[in-house]
């Protein structure tokens, strides 16, 4: 069987009589735009989160350039970000002509922290987009405290951590996408929440924000034909509501299935020199949209090539710090030398991952890295 970073297939396979049935219903319903599975996918959503607002959108990006949209920036206002995440969470803030100010992220959990942070603060500044990257919060308790001091947004971008929660110092626990003013994900097919095309959806606790977010997700409009905001139209397929409605319910199921291989990469990887396990930070869950090893001496390119001739698919999220990316150049803002993410870009490997590992094939993957390792 071929090893794959993400075994869709057989996932599905487990649910499919519940899948196939709901896609059925929307089929004979015919309501494909704003069928009932909509606002049921998002009243479960919001439960499951402990409790919020949920406007389901198009897809991630659209939900960040949402949220940005319904804070009232002006352009050449900045907002922060990490120089280590996807092109999406910093792209928005290009098209609305803000400024994307890029911050280092911490060398072990691959999160931009309040301390990094701080030094970029201007009188410019107007929010702050945090990453949970690969599955583990930033540390919003630290961060939102910043963030009041200096009155700023935050928008967590919760797009590969839905799911994993901040542990608060006082061991009080909140779902990753609730603790900023907004939180913003993404249903992509690999996600850990992820539908059968593009999703996405935007979480506040504020109502009144909600109701301007839900405005301008759709057209800007109160009601039919009168436009209060300029919006777009940035909707969830009725189609991928009831998928997600349905794979929702096996969401934590799906998270222990992922912390079970991280386990077994850890249990055997962690002694090995020339690699760094993922870091579990004390402040977060950590719900594994990606086991990524960080590789010493240079030499992730040269494993990621031994892996590939073994038939062990590998990826590098992600190569190039967004600062050194083309579209970046003019109209972003650096702050420090950004060493770190530098570093990571050349040394990070993210490993298979994904809720139907096989036991056989992760050892095999296990062995190819040791024996790579035993005979540098
Ligand atoms: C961190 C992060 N932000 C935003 C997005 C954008 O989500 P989408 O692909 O649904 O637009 C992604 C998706 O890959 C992501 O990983």
């Amino acid at each position: 069987m071929k090893i794959q970073m993400v075994d869709l297939e057989s996932q599905y396979k487990r649910i499919q009589l519940s899948i196939d049935e709901a896609i059925l219903s929307v089929i004979k319903n015919t309501q494909f735009i704003n069928g009932p599975q909509v606002s049921l996918f998002a009243g479960n959503l919001a439960d499951y989160l402990g409790g919020t607002n949920v406007i389901p959108c198009a897809n991630g990006t659209d939900a960040l350039q949402i949220a940005l949209m319904a804070l009232d920036l002006q352009p050449g206002d900045e907002v922060i970000v990490p120089s280590f995440t996807y092109v999406a969470t910093a792209e928005v803030i290009g098209l609305l002509k803000l400024v994307p100010v890029m911050v280092d992220v911490d060398p072990d959990t691959f999160n931009i922290t309040a301390e990094l942070i701080e030094p970029a603060i201007t009188t410019r500044t107007k929010a702050i987009v945090p990453v949970h990257l690969f599955g583990q919060c930033a540390d919003l308790e630290k961060i939102m405290k910043l963030a009041e001091k200096h009155n700023l947004f935050v928008i967590e971008d919760t797009a590969q951590a839905l799911g994993a929660e901040l542990i608060f110092s006082d061991g009080s626990r909140k779902a990753a996408g609730t603790i900023g003013h907004i939180g913003c994900t993404s249903f992509f097919p690999s996600k850990n929440l992820g539908c059968y095309g593009d999703g996405g959806a935007i979480f506040t606790s504020d109502s009144d924000l909600a109701s301007k977010i839900r405005m301008i997700a759709n057209h800007g409009q109160d009601k039919k034909y009168s436009h209060k905001y300029i919006g777009v139209n940035s909707r969830l397929d009725t189609l991928q509501a009831a998928i997600l409605d349905i794979k929702l319910k096996h969401l934590n199921e799906y998270i222990a299935a992922r912390q079970a291989v991280a386990v077994v990469y850890d249990e055997r990887l962690t002694s090995v020199e020339g690699l760094k396990i993922p870091c579990r930070s004390r402040l977060s869950t950590h719900v594994f949209h990606q086991y990524t090893l960080c590789i010493a001496n240079g030499e992730r390119d040269r494993l990621k090539d031994y892996l590939g001739s073994a038939g062990i698919p590998s990826m590098v999220y992600y190569p190039i710090p967004l600062n050194q990316q083309e579209a970046f150049r003019s109209i972003g803002r650096i702050t420090g030398t950004l060493e770190i993410t530098k570093k990571l870009c050349g040394s990070v490997l993210s490993l298979p991952m994904h809720t139907e590992m096989d036991p056989s094939q992760q050892q095999y993957i296990i062995d190819k890295i040791v024996s790579f390792f035993a005979a540098n």
